[in-house]
C-alpha cells in the first residue's frame, strides 16, 4: 500500500469531543479515493459507487499528522474497487480501515463505461 497524502490535523477538523471529526477524514479518503481513480484509469469522470464496512480503530488528535494509504483490490470492467489505510504517519497506528471503495469509470452520458485497464500504472512507465 502506498501513502501518498499526508494531512495535518487543524482545529477546524475536530469533533465536539476534540478528536479528529469522522466526516472530515471519510470527505480525505473520499477524494484521496478519486484523484488515485482518475489517475489509473486516465479519466477526470469517475464516481464512488460503494463502500464497505468503514471501521475506525483509533483516534487522532490536533496537531497529528495522519497518512492516506490506497491500495487496489481488482480492476473491474467500469470499476475499480480500493482498499483504504489511513495511518498516524508518527506512530503507524492505523485511524481506520476501509476493505472495498468501488469507483466506477463513467462516459460522457453519465453511464458506466469500461475503463480497459488491468493493472496499475506508474507515472514513471507512462513517461518512458
Ligand atoms: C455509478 C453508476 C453510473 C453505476 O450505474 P449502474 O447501473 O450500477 O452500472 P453497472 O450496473 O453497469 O455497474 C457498473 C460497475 O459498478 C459495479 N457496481 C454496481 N453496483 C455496485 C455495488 N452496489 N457494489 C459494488 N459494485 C457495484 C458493477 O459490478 C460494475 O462493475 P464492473 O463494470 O467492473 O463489472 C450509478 O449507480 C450512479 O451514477 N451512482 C451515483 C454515483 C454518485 O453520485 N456517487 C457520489 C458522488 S462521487
Amino acid at each position: 500500500m502506498r501513502f501518498h497524502t499526508r494531512k495535518w490535523i487543524k482545529p477546524e477538523d475536530l469533533n465536539a469531543n476534540g478528536t479528529l471529526f469522522g466526516g472530515r477524514l471519510l470527505d480525505w479518503i473520499d477524494e484521496e479515493a478519486a484523484l488515485y481513480t482518475i489517475i489509473q484509469l486516465e479519466n477526470q469522470k469517475v464516481v464512488t459507487k460503494y463502500m464497505s464496512e468503514i471501521d475506525f480503530k483509533a483516534s487522532a488528535k490536533q496537531g497529528d499528522i495522519i497518512e492516506i494509504g490506497i491500495d487496489v483490490v481488482k480492476f473491474g470492467k467500469a470499476s475499480l474497487t480500493l482498499s483504504c489505510k489511513v495511518r498516524n504517519k508518527m506512530t503507524h497506528e492505523t485511524i481506520i480501515t476501509i476493505s472495498n471503495i468501488v469507483m466506477v469509470n463513467l462516459g460522457p452520458d453519465g453511464k458506466a463505461k469500461p475503463h480497459g485497464k488491468t493493472q496499475i500504472e506508474y507515472a514513471v512507465d507512462r513517461l518512458k
